[in-house]
């Protein structure tokens, strides 16, 4: 039997190398004892250290302890906040989560560390066929790597080399797809590529405006005028299906469709980056809560998985030698992912009806309760099941990211996502419970608030709130 053979739905009982894996973690805790908090100027000292070392400051003044529990983290001061942005994405089911700490185990145990892409091992193969399982028909393949930016790599030399000689991409405004050279540029934000040569290989496409009935129309006229501006020089366009780092902007199947068949009619293959999406919204792919399945040549995925893949189809498949490295990834990281995409499955979080649909709702009456509490204050929302993000008061940018922080100190983890208007993004652990994300919106409220006083900014009457 593999290892990772071992690692059966939740419901079966525990296996022989589970037993002993679990008791193994709970020795460890018990043995490493509660961390002992560092007092104030240590907290900080620590941090500045850490900026100093790394020529840049963390985002916000957190450092990790180590230990949580469910959406709760300790910070190493010893406070506990809630974290409702799981890491940017990946901590799909929040902190010391007994199952998935007890996978580690086990496949820390395993003779090597890390895998190499020429010595797979069965945790490689096994995420590998449970990736293109879930995925669907039409993507028959993958390769794993080890960020999203690397997977994005791997898909645009995969297209390029299929659509040899085309030398263009096509991204929407305000993408985002990594920060690698290639994928700075794929990205549009020019900050994110700031004193670094660029190709100038991408052209832009706006993306779905809620609020402009043309909006689609729009967008279409803009990627055939494009078409026709480089005739056959296109070899894809790319995806965001919901953007994250853009601002959580979403946007109809209609207005995918319209696109999706202006690329195909064009010859331009489709690639969409869920390496955000992923497990966030009604299906474990957007691409398939969105239902657009006939149209996929390729898809990145990442964060949650603890790694990242490439999944294509059998047209795109690379010439020997154009896609490889030394490491596909970390042993530990590669149990995970899979046992990660079992459990999804397995404990019913995809589908309607499912938890991330539950979620999604807890969400929306949550919102509810903060914008009836503080009318004026939630101006715009956006984003999809557990992936959303709302606009403070105009959404501006020093503001917003003043709010982030303020909430950090009353106990909740959330980001800016976006710029003009700024927002704030959620992307909570999936298996948060109602209680944990009621704390965190009252945490929100109190942020807000103390942010309005400062600032003096309104509280309007619910009459006059949008
Ligand atoms: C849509 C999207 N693509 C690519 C990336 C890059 O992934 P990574 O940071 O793992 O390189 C991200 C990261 O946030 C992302 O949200």
């Amino acid at each position: 039997m593999s290892v990772s053979d071992s690692n059966p739905p939740l419901s079966s009982p525990p296996t022989a190398l589970q037993r002993p894996a679990r008791t193994l973690v709970a020795a460890v805790h018990a043995a490493a004892g509660a961390a002992r908090p560092l007092e104030a100027p240590a907290y900080d000292r620590a941090l500045a250290r850490l900026g100093a070392l790394r020529a840049s400051a963390p985002a916000l003044p957190l450092l990790s302890s180590g230990h949580g529990e469910g959406a709760r983290v300790v910070l190493a001061d010893g406070r506990r906040v809630l974290d409702l942005v799981a890491g940017l994405g990946p901590y799909v089911f929040g902190h010391h989560d007994e199952d998935l700490l007890e996978t580690a185990a086990i496949a820390a145990s395993s003779d090597v560390a890390f895998q190499s892409h020429v010595l797979p091992g069965p945790e490689y193969t096994r995420l590998v066929e449970r990736l293109v399982d879930l995925a669907g028909p039409r993507l028959e393949h993958a390769w794993l790597s080890m960020s999203g930016s690397m997977a994005n790599e791997n898909a645009l030399k995969m297209l390029f080399q299929r659509a040899a000689p085309a030398d263009r991409v096509i991204a929407f405004s305000r993408a985002f797809h990594g920060r690698t050279l290639a994928m700075a540029e794929l990205t549009d934000r020019p900050e994110y590529r700031d004193g670094i040569p660029t190709r100038d290989f991408v052209d832009r496409v706006p993306f779905f405006d809620p609020d402009d009935p043309d909006s689609t129309q729009k967008s279409v006229d803009a990627l055939e005028a494009l078409i026709d501006r480089h005739p056959g020089r296109h070899a894809a366009m790319c995806f965001e299906l919901i953007q994250g780092e853009g601002g959580f902007h979403d946007a109809p199947r209609a207005f995918f469709v319209a696109l999706m068949e202006t690329c195909r009619r064009a010859g331009i293959r489709i690639w969409i980056d869920e390496i955000q999406t992923f497990a966030r919204t009604r299906e474990l792919f957007a691409f398939r809560t969105l239902a657009l399945d006939d149209f996929v040549d390729i898809v990145t995925v990442g964060k949650i998985l603890h790694g990242s893949a490439t999944l294509f189809t059998k047209d795109l498949a690379p010439r020997p030698k154009l896609v490889a490295g030394t490491w596909a990834g970390s042993t530990v990281g590669m149990a995970l992912g899979g046992r990660i995409l079992e459990r999804l499955v397995g404990e019913g979080y995809a589908g309607p009806g499912g938890r991330i649909d539950r979620l999604a709702g807890w969400l929306d009456e949550a919102f509810a309760r903060l914008a009836a509490a503080m009318p004026g204050v939630v101006t715009a929302r956006s984003g999809s099941g557990a992936m959303q993000a709302f606009v403070p008061w105009r959404g501006d940018a020093a503001t917003t990211q003043e709010i982030v922080e303020v909430a950090a100190e009353e106990g909740v983890l959330v980001q800016t996502a976006g710029g003009n208007p700024t927002k704030i993004r959620m992307l909570p652990p999936l298996n948060v419970t109602r209680e944990e994300l009621e704390d965190g919106f009252a945490a929100l409220e109190r942020a807000l608030a103390r942010v309005a006083r400062r600032h003096d900014l309104p509280v309007f009457d619910a009459a006059d709130s949008c």
